[in-house]
């Protein structure tokens, strides 16, 4: 039996200018740039194993098997690696979290960028960071900003090849923190994937797309200028934004709970008076509070008083993809 293997580590990431919505649902080719950071101390690691005696691609995630849409999707991605390193082998793939499923983390851009990595450099492909994030990209469009370094930011792109994430700063440029009140939600979310399909049908979602270019320049420039007071206020804005668009699809996805919209006040209070914190809200009711690093164990605290937080996840920025073994 011929085996070939390869481990890889990747962070998950939370965006700034946040990617909602695409031009090409298959490709996951995006309306519109989006910038982010890596989340340090979170991680996936993943272990692709190509044999030429496997049946059947396999799946194990915190060693659960897992099979469905699940595989299907990792499938999706080592089939591309099979076309690129011309070979038919199956794959046993097996991947490890260290954050817990359902916390307001989005499992998919670790899970995605690790895959992308471990499966290539198993199967002897030697890609470009680009090409890597093209390739994450694939399974799951956030996963494109977890192959590079730090503060990232991908580009839509014209076309399948050149919509790439690259780092804009290295993770120790800024001393950013990452606090995620963790709010529980009451309902089941409808999931990215479903999500950006239902952009489009807002009113409000082109006017969301022809402005992103503004707010992508604004948040570039306060990462790069460590302008704490600018990057909170476009965070913010770019974040309600694109919860506008969500409230007014069709259905209309309501995302944040009554705990969610009381850490908002009490960011802007706390900001108000003179503490460096902003917020951003995903595809879920969590609340991420971006603050400067000294400040993360009093705004950790805070966040911890407050009416419906259960818990808060604390980390700094985080460095590329990168394989282990
Ligand atoms: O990569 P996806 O399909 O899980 O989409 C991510 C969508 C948001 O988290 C809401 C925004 C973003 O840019 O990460």
């Amino acid at each position: 039996m011929n085996t070939s293997s390869a481990t890889a580590l990747a962070h998950p990431n939370i965006a700034f200018i946040k990617y909602w919505g695409n031009r090409d649902n298959a490709l996951r080719l995006p309306v519109n740039g989006s910038i982010s950071m890596n989340l340090d101390g979170l991680f996936t690691r993943t272990t692709v194993t190509f044999s030429d005696s496997a049946q059947a691609d396999s799946l194990l995630i915190n060693n659960k098997q897992v099979y469905g849409p699940g595989l299907t999707r990792v499938s999706y991605i080592l089939d591309i690696v099979r076309g690129m390193a011309n070979t038919k082998e199956k794959a046993e793939v097996s991947s490890e979290n260290n954050f817990p499923a359902g916390a307001g983390i989005a499992s998919s851009a670790a899970a995605f960028a690790a895959l992308a990595l471990a499966s290539s450099r198993a199967a002897n492909l030697t890609l470009s960071e680009a090409q890597l994030s093209v390739l994450a990209r694939r399974g799951s469009g956030s996963a494109s900003r977890s192959i590079p370094a730090g503060f990232v930011e991908w580009q839509m792109g014209q076309s399948e090849a050149d919509s790439f994430a690259f780092s804009i700063a290295p993770a120790d440029h800024w001393n950013l923190v990452d606090c995620v009140a963790i709010v529980n939600a009451a309902h089941k979310k409808t999931g990215s994937t479903e999500g950006h399909a239902l952009a489009g049908t807002s009113p409000l979602q082109n006017a969301r797309v022809e402005d992103t270019p503004r707010r992508l320049e604004i948040c570039r420039n306060a990462i790069l200028e460590k302008d704490f007071e600018a990057f909170a206020n476009i965070i913010e804005h770019d974040s309600d934004i694109m919860h506008s668009v969500m409230m007014t699809s069709t259905p209309p996805l309501m995302y944040w709970q009554a705990a969610t919209v009381g850490i908002f006040h009490e960011v802007r209070e706390w900001r108000s008076k003179g503490l460096p914190v902003g917020y951003t809200v995903d595809a879920g009711a969590n609340v991420h509070v971006l603050c400067l690093g000294e400040y993360a164990k009093d705004v950790e605290k805070r966040l911890r008083e407050l009416p419906g937080v259960s818990d808060v996840l604390v980390a700094g920025t985080g460095g590329a993809a990168k394989i282990i073994s």
